[in-house]
């Protein structure tokens, strides 16, 4: 018999609760949930926006088209999917792809809070400016539009430490406008950069 860790049992638990949930009306729309996953000690967590097509037939995040640019991009950092932990502000897709209303953020959102709480990453990815403004907002920052910001990581104080948010595009942006790519590519090597920060400085505590 396998035996879950703690925060396995926890993150199942967010599963369980998201599986039922009919916080908002997408639940009607949608196919399947598609609540996140990933590996539980995972130092990076990914942020999208909501599921699209072949997510909410699957089930999974990340599993069409974006998806395999953004395994393609891990890739290239030395990361794998199974390293890291990959969720969305909504659990459901809206119909066509529209973009998540206010209130379905409000609703859902508690979700992705408590996977972060559990997960305790050093790293928040932001893909796309949803996602982008969605934790800007949670943490008092003011967000400019994703041109403006991506590439800037921004430190925060958390869990009783230090975590880094990297804002970026969305990688779906970038199947449309191929110079986006670069980009995302530019941003990727920065989550390398801080995972590989092995000495903590005064910098790291606000002591500047
Ligand atoms: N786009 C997202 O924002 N999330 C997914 O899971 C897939 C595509
Ligand atoms: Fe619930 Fe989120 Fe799905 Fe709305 S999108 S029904 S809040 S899981």
């Amino acid at each position: 018999m396998k035996v879950f860790s703690e925060v396995e049992e926890r993150l199942k638990d967010i599963e369980r609760d998201i599986k039922k949930c009919k916080k908002c009306n997408l639940w009607k729309v949608k196919t399947n949930y598609v609540p996140g996953e990933g590996n539980e000690n995972a130092e990076v967590f990914f942020i999208g926006e909501a599921p699209g097509k072949e997510e909410d037939k699957q089930g999974r995040p990340f599993v069409g088209n974006a998806g395999k640019l953004l395994n393609e991009l891990l890739k290239k950092i030395g990361l794998r999917r199974e390293d890291v932990f990959i969720g969305n502000v909504l659990k459901c897709r809206p119909p066509n792809n529209r973009d998540p209303k206010p209130e379905e953020i409000e609703a859902c959102s508690p979700y992705l809070l408590r996977q972060l709480n559990v997960i305790k990453p050093k790293v928040i990815v932001c893909l796309g400016r949803h996602s982008t403004s969605f934790i800007f907002d949670l943490f008092d920052i003011p967000f400019r539009g994703i041109s403006r910001e991506r590439g800037n990581v921004k430190k925060v104080r958390v869990w009783n430490r230090v975590v880094y948010i990297l804002p970026t595009y969305h990688p779906a942006a970038a199947l449309y406008k191929p110079q986006l790519k670069e980009d995302l590519e530019e941003d990727f090597k920065k989550i390398g950069e801080i995972l590989r920060r092995k000495k903590v400085s005064l910098l790291d505590f606000g002591i500047e």
